[in-house]
């Protein structure tokens, strides 16, 4: 799907109805799936048994976002199970490089995530071994939170960085996206939006992605 992409996360919906969720997200790019653990971050959801049911049922691709410790050890099922993107996070990986080829191999688009405090310049030189990068607009953990601004110099960095070496790397935002925020970091250049409540918490969810789509193409 061309940009601007609309990933709604399931994290907003309603989970003993996520047959029924799912199919209201059917003109969204992705379905953005959260996993958390209650050690990587406090909180937890689901692992991959459920996510292999939400593989099988979304009427759109997966956008795996893996908030668990020992990603290096995990995600590649993300990525056997079919998600077309599974993305871990830098603080979590033993060995971020070596994991991002191996969830290519499997046929996945590759992603890392990063905190907010965290820093991106390290990730300069190694841009072509991912396929996309998500800079974490909030904490992980939680949904409903506020959108934090001052992460966007970074997020306008590696947009410049990426532009600068040609990469082909999708750079996506993820809390606090809604139609008052998402206009500033698609401004700072990310191009893949997630949004949760935004989305799952509008009356009419299609209206919801298309405002979206369109304030982050102004
Ligand atoms: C937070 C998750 C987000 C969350 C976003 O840790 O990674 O994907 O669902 O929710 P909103 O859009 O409500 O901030
Ligand atoms: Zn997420």
């Amino acid at each position: 799907p061309a940009a601007p992409r609309i990933n709604p996360s399931i994290l907003a919906a309603d989970f003993v109805n996520m047959q029924a969720e799912l199919a209201r997200i059917a003109s969204a790019d992705f379905v953005h799936v959260d996993v958390m653990d209650n050690h990587f971050v406090p909180n937890l959801t689901f692992g991959p048994q459920m996510v292999e049911r939400i593989q099988a049922t979304s009427p759109v691709p997966l956008d795996v976002h893996l908030m668990i410790s020992d990603p290096d050890r995990w995600a590649p099922g993300y990525a056997e199970l079919g998600a077309a993107s599974v993305t871990f996070h830098l603080e979590a990986a033993a060995d971020p490089i070596r994991l991002a080829r191996r969830l290519r191999e499997i046929g996945a688009r590759a992603g890392v995530a990063v905190k907010p405090g965290t820093e991106v310049e390290g990730l300069f030189e190694h841009l072509h071994e991912f396929d996309q990068i998500l800079v974490m607009t909030v904490e992980p953990g939680f949904g409903g939170q506020g959108f934090m601004p001052e992460t966007m110099p970074k997020l306008r960095r590696l947009a410049e960085e990426t532009r600068r070496r040609g990469a082909d790397v999708w750079l996506q935002v993820d809390g606090g996206i809604a139609a008052d925020t998402i206009g500033q970091a698609a401004e700072a250049g990310a191009d893949t939006f997630v949004a949760g409540s935004a989305v799952f918490g509008a009356g009419d969810i299609d209206a919801a992605i298309a405002g979206l789509r369109e304030t982050a193409s102004a």
